[in-house]
């Protein structure tokens, strides 16, 4: 756990951060968020004391960073810079080691973590260890940084921009493989973006930053949903409450359903027909098959008939997809009700237009 509190910095006159205090959880990703001179970076810098605050405290569990030994702070507090910041006289292998060997790790097990590291950013060890920053792309030197930021296994990770210098889509998939590899490895993490985007999807709880203060510390649920001022609400966008709609699930807003199988149907037809006129139609072990007019039906062969079987893919979304893709699914489709899949496709329940569209209205405050 991260605590900073009542923390400043002046340079001369001026505020570069103005008394902040927030509590950053255990295992959590903390987004830095604000507009270019806010204070984002010497906010993060305090932390490792690459800059020393002009008052106030930081505690790393309990403990002051103020007190704790340098060597201590770079063994618990992994480092990735705004400007990736690769060693261009090193290799990619070399580069990973840095701290591991400051530590004095001995050679196989430095070996061993590199090529470890490069696998788990998804990197071909043997293709990548021996080359030089300058024969990689920006994707590749960016998950080298973020690589060797991990290398001694720290509890906490200090990023500043780490994605800045990659394409949108590479991006947003790092931002993705990011978020795995952090909720796998439990990491504390402060993270400073410009990119609201991309604190939507990685982070745990946001902070806005505005001329060294802090407007607003939240989940990124409830800052979309209720912006506390302008500022923050014009930061978020225009369009929040679709953003906000892709940090929830399916699952979390998913009804139970009826459905009939295509053997063994009849028995339940009188009381599904009370329900509605339709209903999802599964095989027997529940995977999605289409769905069916149920006035139409009272034989299997009529079944058969009044059966649009479809792929399930079109008419169904996965209970861990976002509400947003599936109101996507749903406006591209021309469908007001998905149904709701398992992992292995089977049926579960469904989700309804009526439904995102009513929690849409909940989460709008303002
Ligand atoms: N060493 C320094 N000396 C004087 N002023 C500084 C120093 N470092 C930062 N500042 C000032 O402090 C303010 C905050 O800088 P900081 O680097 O934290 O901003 P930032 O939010 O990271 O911006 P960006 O998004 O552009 O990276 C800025 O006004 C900057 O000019
Ligand atoms: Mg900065």
């Amino acid at each position: 756990m991260i605590e900073l509190i009542n923390v400043s910095k002046k340079y001369g006159d001026i505020f570069a951060v103005k008394d902040i205090s927030m509590t950053i959880g255990k295992a959590e990703i903390c987004v830095l968020i604000g507009p270019s001179g806010c204070g984002k970076s010497t906010t993060l810098k305090m932390i490792n004391r690459m800059v020393e605050p002009s008052s106030g405290d930081i505690l790393i569990d309990n403990e002051s960073v103020a007190e704790l030994k340098p060597e201590l702070l770079r063994r618990r507090i992994g480092y990735v810079i705004q400007s990736i910041g690769l060693f261009p006289h090193m290799t990619v292998g070399e580069n990973i080691a840095v701290v591991p060997r400051l530590l004095k790790w001995e050679k196989s097990r430095v070996a061993a973590r590199v090529d470890e590291l490069l696998e788990l950013v998804k990197l071909d060890a043997l293709k990548y260890r021996e080359k030089y920053p300058s024969e990689l792309s920006g994707g590749e030197a960016q998950r080298v940084g973020v690589a060797r930021a991990l290398a001694a296994d720290p509890p906490i990770l200090l990023m500043d921009e780490p994605f800045g210098a990659v394409d949108p889509l590479n991006r947003e998939r790092l931002q993705y493989e990011f978020v795995k590899i952090q909720k796998a490895l439990n990491k504390t993490v402060v993270f400073v973006t410009h990119d609201i985007d991309e604190a939507i999807r990685i982070a745990d709880k946001i902070a806005i930053l505005k001329a060294g203060e802090l407007v607003q510390y939240d989940t990124p649920e409830n800052m979309l949903a209720a912006p506390v001022n302008k500022f923050v609400h014009d930061f978020v966008g225009v369009d929040r409450a679709l953003k906000r709609l892709s940090r929830f699930k399916v699952g979390e807003l998913m009804r139970p359903t009826t459905s009939i199988t295509m053997v063994n149907y009849s028995t339940s037809l009188d009381e599904m027909r009370k329900k509605g006129r339709f209903s999802w139609v599964t095989d027997v072990n529940k995977r999605l098959r289409g769905w069916a007019e149920l006035t139409k039906i009272s034989t299997e062969k009529e079944l058969n008939e009044a059966l649009t079987e479809l792929d399930a893919d079109l008419i169904s979304a996965h209970v861990d997809t976002s509400l947003k893709d599936a109101l996507s699914k749903m406006l591209e489709h021309g469908v007001k009700t998905l149904a709701v899949v398992d992992d292995d496709t089977l049926l579960i329940g469904e989700i309804r237009m009526a439904d995102i569209v009513d929690f849409t209205d909940e989460g709008d405050s303002s």
